[in-house]
């Protein structure tokens, strides 16, 4: 079944693509994101392939001392140098379909398809998952252990084999890993993988019942837990600095009932996510994620009626909303936390006012607005906007939100901040869904490794009654079709779909 709110937009993003790449690679952005040494090996990957392959072929037919042999080895030599110069080991791995060079995959070109395979499928026929080479290693060794390798195959223990010829025939500085080792390898990721995924939804929900009580609590006048939200943020930056996947996805996730408190909980992570990549230290992170949990406290001397309003606010009920914010510094003023709290007042006063001074409350010669607090009024308003709420049933996709980011950067947002924001987030933010132009749907799930690719991320496929299971290998968009020109597969346009969003839930939240 497809919602009839379902929605499809198209149109600019070429533009809006060109905007933001322009943006996130312009002269003094913040070069912590971007992983130039990846870009990098992914341009030399082809060559250094191209020359293992001349050698292999070289080795085969001539003996070492040949003339044809000493060129083509001192040709892979020189590649290997590049590739020493950038790290201290050379490790090329093959999995099913690719050849992955330090651990970077390498694209497959239409020229390179003849060597690629060639050298995948003789590693493969070796039982062999990888070779690594050391920087000692000498053209002439090189030389031997091609010549040794890529020699005939044995009919059993082939692995061992190859391993116990290549020891006989001195080879040092170059190791085989055996294909089983990968697959315990796997297992442990996996492992791992499963254990985030558990600690994040435990986090995250954790919050949101904290919050659930915090501001409940604050109506029944109780005092507020500092120390436990202190210690749930801490959980949360720890899981932000390993892999943030998953607690990404849980912000997208939209849910009505509870918006005050996930709306907390989901600037709380966004704020911390900003933090990390403005490379502060843990400790004040988990500040941070403490003051961004409480920014909207004074709402809760709101009135139900005003805050669930369905049309636009206005006279006396605006200026009571704006109100909020000394709401939010009286109420955490109550605490008797100074140390703990100081942040929190400031980002409750000041997460309205504008890095030009607009905005509310009226800024005060008196005070600076506060990094905190300019941190936090990104991540607000993001979430706001991407949020449907009773008076505003359509929410804005993900990349037109960020692209309001962009546009009012140096206005309301600290040009700085939005622009870490969007970098941090990609072009098509986690848990996104898209129209790809296969008449498929996808959802986001993790941004693309090369930051070439920022508009081409890894999206689970949704099936056409708008279910997906996290069971199923996520689509690459940076995949290039069979011939090497053009992708096999782009985005279009992004979606809301109701029972997309339904499922997303289960998706992200499922063990
Ligand atoms: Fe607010
Ligand atoms: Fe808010």
């Amino acid at each position: 079944m497809v919602s009839d709110r379902q929605n499809i937009e198209k149109g600019s993003d070429a533009e809006f693509f060109a905007d933001m790449r322009n943006t996130v690679d312009a002269p003094g952005a913040t070069d912590h994101v971007a992983t130039d040494d990846d870009d990098v090996i992914r341009e030399l990957g082809p060559g250094l392939v191209h020359s293992l392959f001349s050698a292999i072929k070289t080795v085969q037919v001539h003996d070492l001392g040949n003339r044809a042999t000493q060129r083509s080895l001192t040709e892979l030599q020189e590649h290997l140098r590049t590739l020493f110069a950038l790290d201290s080991v050379v490790s090329l791995r093959v999995s099913p379909d690719y050849i992955h060079l330090n651990d970077v995959r390498l694209n497959i070109e239409s020229q390179s398809y003849g060597p690629f395979t060639y050298v995948m499928e003789g590693v493969r026929e070796r039982d062999v998952e990888t070779i690594e080479l050391y920087p000692e290693v000498n053209a002439d060794e090189c030389g031997i252990f091609l010549k040794e390798f890529f020699g005939e195959i044995p009919d059993d223990d082939v692995f061992d084999t190859v391993e116990t010829r290549l020891s006989s025939a001195g080879v040092v500085n170059i190791k085989i890993v055996q294909w089983v080792d990968r697959e315990r390898h796997l297992q442990a990721q996996t492992d791992e993988k499963r254990n985030i995924r558990k600690e994040s939804t435990q986090v995250f929900f954790r919050t949101v019942l904290l919050m659930g009580e915090v501001l409940r609590g604050i109506e029944q006048r109780r005092v507020l837990r500092v120390k436990k939200a202190e210690r749930l943020t801490q959980q949360m930056v720890d899981i932000i600095q390993t892999d943030e996947t998953i607690l990404l996805g849980l912000t997208s996730i939209r849910n009505f009932d509870e918006y005050t408190f996930t709306h907390s909980v989901n600037v709380c992570i966004l704020s911390m996510l900003i933090a990390d990549r403005l490379q502060l230290y843990k400790s004040d992170i988990a500040r941070l994620g403490v003051a961004a949990l409480l920014h909207d406290i004074g709402k809760t001397y709101v009135p139900q009626s005003i805050l669930n309003k369905p049309s636009k606010l206005d006279g006396r009920d605006w200026e009571l909303m704006k109100y909020h914010t000394f709401f939010g510094v009286k109420e955490l003023s109550r605490i008797k936390a100074p140390r703990e709290i100081i942040d929190g007042l400031f980002v409750a006063l000041q997460h309205h006012v504008h890095f030009n001074g607009d905005g509310y409350p009226q800024k005060s010669d008196g005070w600076d607005l506060r990094l905190f607090s300019r941190i936090v009024t990104v991540a607000d308003y993001y979430d706001a906007m991407t949020t449907p709420r009773i008076y505003k049933m359509d929410p804005v996709y993900p990349d037109r939100a960020l692209r309001f980011v962009l546009s009012k950067s140096g206005q309301i947002f600290d040009p700085l901040i939005a622009k870490v924001f969007i970098q941090a987030m990609g072009l098509y933010p986690i848990g996104t869904v898209v129209e790809l132009d296969t008449a498929e749907r996808g959802v986001v799930v993790k941004q693309n490794e090369a930051s070439r690719f920022i508009h081409r991320p890894m999206v689970t496929p949704v099936l056409p009654d708008g279910t997906f299971s996290a069971g199923v290998e996520p689509l690459d968009l940076s995949e290039r079709n069979r011939n090497g020109r053009g992708f096999r597969r782009s985005i279009v346009g992004t979606i809301y779909d109701e029972v997309v969003e339904y499922e997303k839930a289960d998706f992200f939240m499922k063990e």
